[in-house]
């Protein structure tokens, strides 16, 4: 029996946690909504402004709100313990294939059946649990502070009842534990009611093909495995023809030289600056190698001052324009900083260019590095191994790799890597 009370405790501290959550849900519920009901009105505008030419540059732009407005409510759906993967693909920089993806992706036409009921229905059911959650607060505490308002500016039911006597203040109480059971037992079902629409159209529609978005994964995966086993084979190579030779050579030569100190000093102290030389060159074989895993001055200098000192050193006048204003993973960092210096390497090689620009950017979760150069063009994915090995790293974040670079010039070279919101 003395469980009883303490059953009934904790059951109604679950529901209390519950109606929390809940309400915490229909806040970002409303969030969402407004921003769905922005997005709509946007996407008339430029539904009715493309028909007289203008508005189409901006769809591709609407899209990407779009996608980040219905990624947000995917978010929100993923909070509430449903598994809502955003199942997009890149989409296409030309106005034509964006058109295209307006047309017949079904993931894209999905989105845009979602974005009115959530933008009316949505935004208006999670307003109304806010407004619940809020009143049962003003409601409840009524009678604390009406009468320091001043005389008929008490009000309660949302302003639609005067209250002028005490009389009044205690049908506002009565009220605020109506909406307390609006905000314990209505809420979460209010909830579950906000979320269905996006359940049914955020989700991956069962015809949308997720085994290619699959496959293109279980792909970038493997050539990320592939990429780190070449790299660890690199570094095997460079460790083994390089320093290790050199070490070899130091200790054969120091071995040498105490044989030969017994006997001739001076062929000894030959001997021991040859040992020292190869020491200094093994050192500095150690240090290149070190460079090429992980370079440090990334570490120390972050991001714009490592492709500052990268451009400095390279052989055509290069300007460096960096605005990333946090950092980002060091894994990203370092496949910016080998695209960059790939590039810069290409232009001093191949280019015959008298300029060269590197920007870097970081907007929508993707840092976005570009190269350009004005020199003879004609770069190609497939011709050496320094781009096919940079696009092939890049892949391996799931990112992109464009190569324009027509016979005569001028070369650009873009790299797009997610790095996370
Ligand atoms: N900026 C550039 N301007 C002109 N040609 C370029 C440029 N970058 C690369 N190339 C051409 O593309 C080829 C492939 O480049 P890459 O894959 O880096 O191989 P490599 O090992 O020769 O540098 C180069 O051999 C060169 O002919
Ligand atoms: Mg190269």
């Amino acid at each position: 029996m003395a469980d009883q009370p303490t059953a009934g405790r904790s059951k109604a501290i679950r529901r209390l946690k519950w109606a929390m959550r809940a309400f915490g849900q229909l806040t970002w519920g409303m969030g969402t909504g407004l921003l769905a009901l922005i997005t709509f009105v946007l996407g008339i505008a430029v539904a009715i402004s493309s028909l007289v030419g203008v508005g189409i540059l901006l769809i591709r732009p609407w899209l990407v709100l779009l996608r980040a407005v219905a990624d947000l409510e995917r978010s929100r759906l993923t909070n509430q313990g449903y598994e809502v993967i955003s199942p997009y693909e890149q989409l296409p920089q030309r106005l034509r294939d964006c058109l295209e993806v307006v047309r017949t992706d079904q993931t894209t036409q999905r989105d845009l059946m979602w974005l009115p009921v959530h933008a009316t229905w949505g935004l208006i059911a999670s307003f109304f649990g806010f407004q619940a959650g809020i009143n049962v607060l003003r409601e409840i505490s009524f009678p604390l502070w009406w009468h320091l308002l001043p005389a008929d500016e008490a009000t309660t039911l949302n302003g639609l009842i005067r209250v002028n006597d005490w009389s009044g203040a205690a049908f506002s109480v009565a009220l605020g534990v109506v909406w307390l059971a609006v905000f314990l037992f209505l809420n979460p079902a209010i909830v579950q009611a906000t979320a269905a629409p996006g359940l049914r159209l955020l989700t991956a529609h069962p015809d949308v093909d997720l085994t290619a978005r699959i496959a293109q994964l279980t792909t970038t995966r493997a050539a990320a495995l592939d990429a780190h086993a070449v790299e660890l084979r690199r570094i095997e190579r460079a460790l083994h023809d390089g320093a290790q030779n050199r070490l070899v050579g130091v200790a054969m030569l120091t071995g040498a030289a105490q044989e030969a100190l017994r006997r001739d000093s001076d062929s000894a102290e030959a001997m021991m600056e040859q040992a020292h030389a190869a020491a200094e060159q093994a050192l500095a074989e150690l240090r290149s190698v070190v460079r090429g895993i992980l370079p440090p001055i990334l570490e120390d200098r972050g991001l714009a001052g490592a492709l500052n000192a990268l451009a400095s050193s390279c052989a055509v006048e290069c300007s460096v324009d960096v605005d990333v204003p946090v950092r980002c993973p060091a894994s990203v960092e370092s496949t910016a900083y080998f695209a960059a210096a790939e590039a810069l390497t290409n232009i001093s090689k191949h280019s015959g260019a008298y300029r060269a620009t590197l920007t870097v950017r970081r907007s929508q979760g993707s840092l976005l590095v570009v190269v350009d150069d004005d020199g003879r063009g004609g770069a190609k994915m497939d011709a050496g191994s320094g781009l096919a090995g940079i696009s092939r790293r890049v892949a391996a974040h799931d990112g992109r790799t464009e190569i324009q670079s027509p016979v005569g010039g001028p070369t650009r070279i873009e790299v797009e890597l997610p790095c996370g919101l």
